[in-house]
C-alpha cells in the first residue's frame, strides 16, 4: 500500500523543474488576464444570445417548446455556467499557462480535481447543446406530415449518435480511474487507463459533429426556393458554427502534441480555455437563428434600439433644416402603397427585419411568390417605355413601414432610416453608434435581407456611403458611376421628385429651385424665375450678352496680338460670370477686364463642391461646420460677393434694372428670404455651365481639324459680318454648329452628376408604388441617372468617346421611314441626349445656355482662327497619353464631376482673321 505524499512534498512542487530554474509559487509567470477575459467575453456572448433567444421564442414568437430554453438548452446553459465556475477555479487554485514546477502539489489536486469536471461538464455542455440544435433544426426544416427527406433522417441518425457518443464517453470518463479519486489523486492505489485515445477520440467525434452540424442546414438552404442573397443570408447566419469547428480543430491539435507526463497543467489551461470557447459557439449556433426575431419591427426591443437610435439621430441633427424637412416628410407617410393593400411594402418590411427560423418553412411553401414584380399594377411597362432602361439605384434613405399606418410615434419618427444599401450610423462614426453585435446583424440585413440587395452594383457601396464620398472627393463620381453602368447595366425611372440628398445643405439656407422637394413648392418658384429666362426676356437681355461677348473677343484679340496662351477655363468662366451677374442683379461684375472681382469664378466651384459631398455622402452634412471651415476662405468669398451684389441691387428699386430680381421680387414674386438661395443657385447654374459647354467645344474642335474647318466655313459662308451673328433664324440655320456643341455637351456635360429622385408618396399620399424597371422602390430611395455614365454609353451612341457631330445631323426618323431599326436607335440617342436633364425638373436655362454658347463660338470663328498650344502647355485639359481608360485620353476633355463640372484648359492661341478683327475696335 502506498503512503500518501509528506507535507514538505505537498508544499513541493508538483513537477521536478528544469535545470536552473527555481519554482516560483508566490507569483508564478501566468496569463490568468487573457484567461477572464476570454471566459468573460464568451459568457456574455452567450448569454446575451440566450436572453434574446428566451425573448425571440417566449415574448416575440409566444412558442415554448420543450426542446427550446425550457429543456435540452436551458439544461445546456446550466452545465456551461457550471463550466465557467469550474475553470475560474482552476484559475484560482492553478492559473492559467501556468507551469506545473510553479505549483506545490496539494495545489496540484485541486487543478486536477477541476480540470476533471471541466472535462466532465464540458462534454455535457456538448451533449445538450448539439442535441438541441439537432432537434430543433429537424422540426424547422421537416416539414410535419411530410415525406420523410434527407434531412429528417440524417438529423434523426445524428441525434441518436450524438447522444450515443458523448453518453459513452461521459461514462468512459468516469470509469477510468479506479476508484474515482486517483483521477485527481495519483498517489491513490489503484489503475488508470491510457487518456490519450480517449482524448482524441472525442476531439476527433466533435469535429465531425460540429462538421455535420455546420453543413446539414446548408444542403436545406440552398435547395429551398430563394433569392441567391436570401439564400446567403440564411446561410451565414447557420454558419456560426464554422466558430465551434474552429475551434474543435485547435483544441484536436493541443491534444494531439499533449504530453501527458511532463508540463501537463501548463498545457491542460490552453485546451480547457479553447473548450469553454467551443461549448460558447455551439450555444451561439443554437441561439442566433431566433435573433433577428427579437429584433422584428414592434418587438419591443426593435422599439427601443429605434427610439435610441432615433433620439441620437435627433441629438446630432435637430438644429438643421434638413433633418427637420425629413421629420415633416415622414410623419406624412401614408398608410399603404400600392394598388393592393400593402402587396409591396409588407413583404419589403418581411425581409427587411426577421430571419425567422420558422420563417423558413413557410417561405417553402411560397414558392414564386418571391420578387417585388409589379405586373399587377400594370404600371411597369407602360412607364418603363418612355425612359431609356440603364440607370443606377444608389440609395440613400429607405424608410419602411409595417402593415398599416396606425403606428405609434416612436414607430414613425425612427422609420428603420436607412440607407438602401449603406447603414447610415456605419458610414462616418461607426465606433460611437453601434456595437459589434448590431454590426453583425446590421451587415447581414444590409447583404441578405435589404429589399434592394438584389440590384446589382459594387459590395461596398452596399454597406457604406464612404464609396460614393470617396469618389465625390477625387471629383471622379461620373466616370466611376460610368464604369459601374458598364458592369452592373441597372435600369432606371427618374419621373418623380427630388431626393432628399438634396436637403442635404449643410447650411440655413432654404431649398432653392434645384433643390426643392415639394413638387408644388417648385412649380410655384419655377414659374417665377423661368420668366428670368423665358424667350421674352432673353430677348430684351440680348444686346447685354452681345456686349459681354464682345468684350470677351476683345480680351482673345488683345491675347492674339501678344501671341499669347489662352486658358479657355479661366476666360469663359469670366465672360459666364459677368453675362449671369448683369442677369441676376444688373451688376457689372467686369471679371473680363478687371481684377477686383476675379475672385467670384475662382471660387464659385468651392460651394458646389462641398453640396455635391453632401448629396453623395448625406452623413457629411453632420459635420457641415468642420467643411465649412476647411472650404471657408473660399466658400465665404463667394457668397459674400454674392450677398454684396444682393444688397447693392436691393438698395436699388425693384422696376429699376430688368434683371432676375426685378422679375422674382414682382408681384406673385419670390419671398425675400428665399432671395439668397436663389441668387446663389442661379449664379452658379448661369455662370458655370455655359463656360464649360464652351471650353468642351473648343477643346474637341481643336482636336479635331475637320470638325473646325467644317464649323469655320459653315459661319463664314453664312455670316457677312460679326456684328450679323445675332440670336435668330439665320443663327439657327447653322446646323453644324448646333450639332458641335450638342455633341460636346454629350461628352463633356456641364452637369455631369447623377440626378437624385425619390418617389413622391411621402410627400404627396399618392398611392402609386415608384417603379423602376419593374421593381417597386420603397419610399425614401433615391434613384438617378447618371448624366456622364449615360452619354458614354455605346448602347445609346456609337463610338462615345469619339467626337462625331455628324451624328446630329443624320437624317430624322421620317427620312429613314422604312428602317425601323434604324428609326429606334436615333430615337434612342436622342433622348439618351440628357445633358439638360429631363422633364419638370430639367434645366431651366437651357435656351439662354444655346444662344449664349453659339453667339460665342460663331464670333470665335468669324474674327479668330485658333489652334492648340504647343508643347506641355497644350496639354492643359487632355487626358493622359498611354492611358488604358477611354475617358483619360489625350483626346479627352478632362472633367471633375462637382456637381456642376470643374476643369482646367484648353490653352490656345488665336490668330486674328483677314481684317474682320477690326471690326471689334471700332466701338
Ligand atoms: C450648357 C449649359 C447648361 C446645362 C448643360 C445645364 C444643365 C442643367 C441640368 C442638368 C440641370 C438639373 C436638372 C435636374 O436636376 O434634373 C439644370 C437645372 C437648372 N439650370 Fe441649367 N444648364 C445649363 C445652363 C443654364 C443656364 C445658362 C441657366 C440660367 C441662367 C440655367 C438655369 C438652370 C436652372 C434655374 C435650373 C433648375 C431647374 C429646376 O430645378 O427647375 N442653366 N441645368
Amino acid at each position: 500500500m502506498e503512503l500518501g505524499p509528506s507535507e514538505q512534498q505537498l508544499n513541493g512542487p508538483a513537477l521536478a523543474p528544469p535545470d536552473g530554474v527555481v519554482p516560483n509559487f508566490t507569483n508564478p509567470p501566468n496569463q490568468n488576464a487573457l484567461g477572464i477575459a476570454v471566459i468573460s467575453i464568451s459568457l456574455a456572448l452567450a448569454t446575451t444570445a440566450g436572453l434574446l433567444r428566451v425573448y425571440s421564442r417566449v415574448i416575440v414568437s409566444a412558442k415554448l417548446r420543450i426542446e427550446d430554453c425550457k429543456l435540452l438548452g436551458l439544461i445546456a446553459f446550466a452545465f456551461y455556467a457550471a463550466l465557467a465556475w469550474s475553470i475560474f477555479a482552476y484559475i484560482g487554485y492553478v492559473g492559467i499557462l501556468v507551469h506545473q514546477w510553479n505549483v506545490q502539489l496539494k495545489n496540484l489536486v485541486e487543478g486536477a480535481h477541476s480540470a476533471f469536471f471541466t472535462t466532465f461538464l464540458y462534454t455535457f455542455s456538448m451533449l445538450f447543446g448539439k442535441t438541441a440544435i439537432l432537434v430543433e433544426w429537424a422540426r424547422i426544416f421537416v416539414i410535419p406530415g411530410s415525406k420523410r427527406n434527407f434531412f429528417y433522417v440524417a438529423s434523426r441518425a445524428m441525434i441518436i449518435l450524438n447522444v450515443a457518443i458523448y453518453t459513452a464517453f461521459s461514462l468512459l470518463f468516469i470509469l477510468f480511474c479506479n476508484p474515482l479519486e486517483k483521477n485527481w489523486k495519483s498517489w491513490v492505489p489503484g489503475h488508470c487507463l491510457d487518456h490519450r485515445p480517449h482524448d482524441i477520440a472525442i476531439v476527433s467525434v466533435n469535429i465531425a459533429l460540429d462538421l455535420f452540424i455546420l453543413l446539414l442546414p446548408q444542403k436545406m438552404i440552398w435547395t429551398l426556393n430563394m433569392s441567391l442573397n436570401r439564400r446567403i443570408g440564411f446561410s451565414i447566419v447557420f454558419s456560426v458554427g464554422l466558430l465551434a469547428c474552429g475551434t474543435a480543430i485547435g483544441r484536436a491539435y493541443l491534444v494531439t502534441i499533449l504530453d501527458y507526463h511532463g508540463d501537463i497543467l501548463y498545457e491542460l489551461s490552453k485546451t480547457n480555455l479553447l473548450a469553454f470557447v467551443e461549448v460558447t459557439c455551439v450555444l451561439l449556433v443554437f441561439c442566433v437563428p431566433a435573433i433577428p426575431r427579437a429584433f422584428s419591427e414592434k418587438t419591443l426591443l426593435f422599439r427601443v434600439v429605434s427610439a435610441l437610435r432615433s433620439w441620437t439621430q435627433q441629438l446630432t441633427s435637430l438644429s438643421t433644416e434638413r433633418l427637420r424637412q425629413s421629420n415633416h416628410d415622414t410623419s406624412r407617410f401614408p398608410p399603404t402603397i400600392g394598388s393592393e393593400p400593402n402587396k409591396h411594402i409588407q413583404r419589403v418590411s418581411d425581409e427587411g427585419h426577421s430571419i425567422s427560423l420558422a420563417d423558413l418553412r413557410l417561405m417553402e411553401s411560397q414558392r414564386g411568390e418571391e420578387n417585388y414584380s409589379i405586373e399587377s399594377t400594370g404600371q411597369g411597362s407602360a412607364e418603363r417605355g418612355q425612359y431609356l432602361g440603364k440607370g443606377i439605384v444608389i440609395t440613400t434613405q429607405v424608410d419602411q413601414q409595417a402593415e398599416t399606418g396606425s403606428r405609434s410615434s416612436v414607430e414613425r419618427s425612427i422609420e428603420l432610416r436607412q440607407h438602401g444599401w449603406a447603414p447610415p450610423s456605419f458610414t462616418l462614426f461607426p465606433s460611437t453608434q453601434l456595437n459589434s453585435s448590431t454590426a453583425f446583424i446590421f451587415f447581414v440585413h444590409r447583404l441578405a435581407f435589404h429589399p434592394l440587395r438584389n440590384y446589382p452594383g459594387p459590395f461596398l457601396a452596399k454597406l457604406t456611403y464612404c464609396y460614393g464620398g470617396f469618389y465625390a472627393f477625387k471629383g471622379r463620381h461620373h466616370v466611376n458611376t460610368y464604369k459601374n453602368f458598364q458592369k452592373y447595366d441597372i435600369y432606371f425611372n427618374p419621373h418623380v421628385t427630388k431626393g432628399s440628398a438634396y436637403g442635404h445643405s449643410g447650411g440655413p439656407e432654404k431649398p432653392n429651385l434645384f433643390t426643392v422637394r415639394d413638387n408644388a413648392e417648385h412649380r410655384r418658384k419655377r414659374r417665377v424665375i423661368g420668366q428670368v429666362v423665358s424667350d421674352r426676356s432673353l430677348r430684351s437681355f440680348c444686346p447685354m450678352m452681345s456686349d459681354q461677348i464682345d468684350i470677351f473677343l476683345k480680351q482673345l484679340l488683345r491675347s492674339s496680338r501678344q501671341s499669347e496662351i489662352v486658358n479657355m477655363t479661366v476666360a469663359c468662366n469670366r465672360l459666364g460670370i459677368d453675362v449671369v451677374g448683369h442677369l441676376a442683379f444688373g451688376c457689372a461684375l467686369k471679371t473680363q477686364t478687371e481684377a477686383t472681382n476675379r475672385f467670384i469664378p475662382e471660387t464659385m466651384f468651392s460651394s458646389i463642391y462641398v453640396n455635391n459631398l453632401y448629396y453623395t455622402w448625406p452623413k457629411l452634412a453632420n459635420i457641415a461646420p468642420v467643411l465649412r471651415w476647411i472650404a471657408s476662405k473660399k466658400i465665404d468669398l463667394f457668397r459674400h460677393a454674392v450677398e454684396k451684389m444682393i444688397a447693392e441691387r436691393t438698395s436699388k428699386p425693384a422696376n429699376a434694372i430688368p434683371d432676375f430680381y426685378a422679375v422674382v421680387t414682382g408681384e406673385g414674386g419670390l419671398d425675400r428670404s428665399e432671395l439668397w438661395g436663389e441668387a446663389l443657385f442661379f449664379v452658379l447654374a448661369g455662370g458655370s455651365t455655359v463656360a464649360t459647354a464652351m471650353c468642351g467645344a473648343l477643346f474637341h474642335l481643336s482636336w479635331h481639324p475637320d470638325a473646325y474647318a467644317r464649323l469655320a466655313a459653315e459661319i463664314r459662308g453664312t455670316f457677312s459680318s460679326g456684328r450679323d451673328i445675332q440670336p435668330g433664324p439665320v443663327l439657327a440655320s447653322c446646323t453644324y454648329l448646333r450639332a458641335v456643341i450638342d455633341e460636346s455637351i454629350r461628352m463633356t456635360p456641364p452637369s455631369p452628376s447623377p440626378l437624385w429622385r425619390e418617389s413622391e408618396v411621402p410627400l404627396s399620399s399618392k398611392s402609386q408604388p415608384f417603379v423602376v424597371d419593374g421593381h417597386v422602390i420603397p419610399p425614401g430611395t433615391e434613384v438617378c441617372i447618371h448624366l456622364w455614365a449615360m452619354m458614354h454609353d455605346p448602347e445609346y451612341f456609337k463610338d462615345p468617346f469619339s467626337f462625331i457631330p455628324d451624328r446630329w445631323l443624320l437624317p430624322t426618323d421620317e427620312d429613314v421611314s422604312g428602317n425601323s431599326k434604324e428609326q429606334e436607335l436615333r430615337a434612342i440617342m436622342r433622348r439618351a441626349h440628357v445633358a439638360f436633364g429631363l422633364g419638370d425638373r430639367s434645366c431651366a436655362g437651357k435656351s439662354m445656355a444655346y444662344m449664349e454658347t453659339s453667339m460665342t463660338l460663331a464670333r470665335i470663328l468669324w474674327y479668330f482662327d485658333f489652334d492648340r498650344a504647343t508643347g506641355e502647355a497644350g496639354k492643359l485639359g487632355c487626358g493622359r497619353k498611354g492611358s488604358r481608360e477611354k475617358w483619360d485620353e489625350p483626346n479627352q476633355f478632362q472633367i471633375y464631376d462637382v456637381l456642376g463640372a470643374d476643369h482646367d484648359g484648353p490653352n490656345l492661341v488665336f490668330q486674328p482673321r483677314g481684317k474682320h478683327w477690326q471690326e471689334l475696335t471700332s466701338t
